[in-house]
């Protein structure tokens, strides 16, 4: 089937036309009922466990940028967030601007969304064919290890990609919190993409008009607590495909961690900050020079843990590939192909997440 008329199927079922991930049972569920046991589909092979490579237990080196600063053009902050984007592809950022109230309502109204019973929650599950809704992403066989965590979620913006079916419109306060949420991590995102453009020889608003009409898309996920945190990952290894990933942890708990120099480094939580990452999109926009990092999440046998990430996608139709104000052919050559986004979304979508080698795809072979 064409691209097109598989598009024009799933836009018909109100989808994204992205793909689809298999159904498989809440792992909320199964950590309420099943005691002391994880199943065998959720235990990792021993290189894959979260305690197989070393993991640095000092994270305080993570870059912490002061938004305000730089939106005020202080230099120095520049040169933080510039070394930021190159060296770690991760920062926090802090005085961005939006109230300690809108982030703790939106935490709320996600634990809520989350306490609900399993038949209610089921009512918003994911669709056989889209992405958008309660359910797990990234299931694509039945033979593969599945991630201790269950997940909803929403595109935000533009308007006409909200699929109301999914969200919990009954829950108190839930589309408030999150759409007011979302509308001020969208000028977060803004201010972000506007000091990378002006750091990559451009103008404030190149970045943002390159990506056309933006999408934001919410995955809110959960992570049950575990009897065996040893042998389960929370999220398997990956890079993010957006652009742009901003993500709002748990106060307390530390969860995520992040791949630096060959070692695991834990990204402990700064109370109301939000974590910032590159996603593959600007990798590949700024020809490599800014890093998508793989990152992960762990578990813990204590507490469960809530994470809101925040993907800020390009339009679907636009081409990606390194831009002319990053490839210099003495220095620094083409290092990527040019793809259509939507093609790439697909790719990503359609397998198990695995750490980077989803961008390999689009490297020249001269790299
Ligand atoms: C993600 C992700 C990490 C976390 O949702 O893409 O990487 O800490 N989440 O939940
Ligand atoms: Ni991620």
């Amino acid at each position: 089937m064409s691209s097109e008329s598989k598009s024009k199927i799933v836009e018909d079922s109100g989808g994204l036309g992205w793909g689809s991930s298999l159904p498989v049972p809440s792992v909320q569920e199964l950590a309420r009922n099943s005691c002391q046991c994880v199943p065998e589909r959720y235990i990792q092979k021993v290189e894959d466990r979260p305690l197989h490579l070393e993991t640095n237990q000092v994270s305080n080196e993570i870059p912490v940028i002061n938004l305000s600063k730089l939106a005020n053009g202080d230099e120095d902050e520049r040169r933080n967030f510039d070394c930021a984007c190159k060296e770690w592809g991760f920062f926090q950022v802090t005085d961005h601007g939006i109230s300690g109230k809108v982030l703790h309502t939106m935490k709320a109204v996600v634990a809520a969304f989350f306490e609900l019973p399993l038949v209610e929650k089921k009512v918003y599950a994911m669709a056989p064919n889209d992405f958008q809704g309660y359910g797990q992403g990234y299931v694509v066989s039945d033979e593969q290890k599945l991630d201790w965590s269950d997940l909803i979620f929403l595109i935000t913006s533009p308007h006409k990609y909200k699929n109301m079916k999914h969200w919990p419109t009954t829950l108190t306060g839930f589309r408030e919190a999150v759409e007011l949420y979302s509308t001020e991590l969208q000028k977060v995102g803004d201010e972000i993409f506007a000091n990378m453009s002006l750091l990559m020889g451009m103008e404030r608003e190149s970045l943002k008009d390159i990506h056309g009409v933006m999408k934001l898309g919410i995955r809110m996920n959960y992570y049950p607590s575990c009897a065996r945190p040893d042998l389960v990952l929370g999220v398997s290894p990956h890079s993010d495909a957006s652009s742009l990933t901003l993500l709002l942890q748990d106060d307390e708990i530390t969860g995520l961690q992040i791949k630096h120099k060959g070692i695991w480094v834990p990204v402990k939580p700064i109370p109301n900050a939000l974590v910032v990452n590159i996603g593959d999109v600007m990798e590949v926009l700024s020809n490599g020079v800014y890093r998508s990092v793989e990152h992960r999440a762990v578990t813990n046998q204590e507490n469960p843990r809530i994470s809101i990430a925040t993907f800020f996608i390009p339009e679907d139709e636009l081409e990606i590939g390194p831009l002319g104000s990053m490839v210099d052919e003495a220095h620094r050559p083409r290092m990527y192909k040019k793809v259509k986004y939507i093609d790439y979304l697909r790719h990503t979508l359609g397998r198990k997440m695995e750490g980077k080698s989803h961008i390999d795809i689009l490297k020249l072979d001269n790299v």
